[in-house]
């Protein structure tokens, strides 16, 4: 793996804007829109960068989930077909307040040579805070 590629990607990433944001209703599902270069990719990660662990990842199309954060066991969802067509979205049922923030989408491939591509997320709850106060138990 070329480090070089990698920070050039990394910084890439954030400079052209590759930004999305979700705007969710409390306890509804939500899809957090991520769409990446069509291609293979070996690997979609998607992870809440103040958190623990993976939200969801498909290793070969197949979800891996061993190292998901607790929070969002059963909660998640990402779709093997569209993402052959780059539409890596993710889908998350029940959304609450502690699923707000800033999640990376990520999509790598190994061979025949590495290459990274990395999109940031925001999800927000819709309604202001008088509404939120009933979900914060
Ligand atoms: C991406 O896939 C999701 C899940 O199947 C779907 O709901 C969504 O409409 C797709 N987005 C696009 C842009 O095709």
């Amino acid at each position: 793996m070329k480090l070089w590629k990698v920070l050039l990607l990394w910084t890439w990433s954030f400079t052209t804007g590759q930004e999305e944001t979700a705007s969710c209703v409390p306890l509804q599902t939500c899809l957090l829109p991520c769409r990446l270069d069509k291609g293979k990719a070996d690997l979609i990660e998607w992870t809440h960068t103040k958190m623990f662990g993976t939200v969801h990842v498909l290793r070969d199309g197949k979800d891996e989930l061993k190292n998901q954060n607790k929070a969002f066991r059963g909660r998640s969802a990402l779709f093997p077909e569209e993402a052959l067509k780059g539409n890596l979205s993710l889908q998350l049922s029940q959304v609450t307040l502690s699923d707000e923030g800033t999640y990376l989408c990520r999509s790598i491939s190994y061979s025949p040579e590495f290459i990274l591509n990395e999109k940031r997320v925001h999800l927000r709850l819709e309604g202001d805070e008088k509404d939120f106060s009933r979900f914060l138990q």
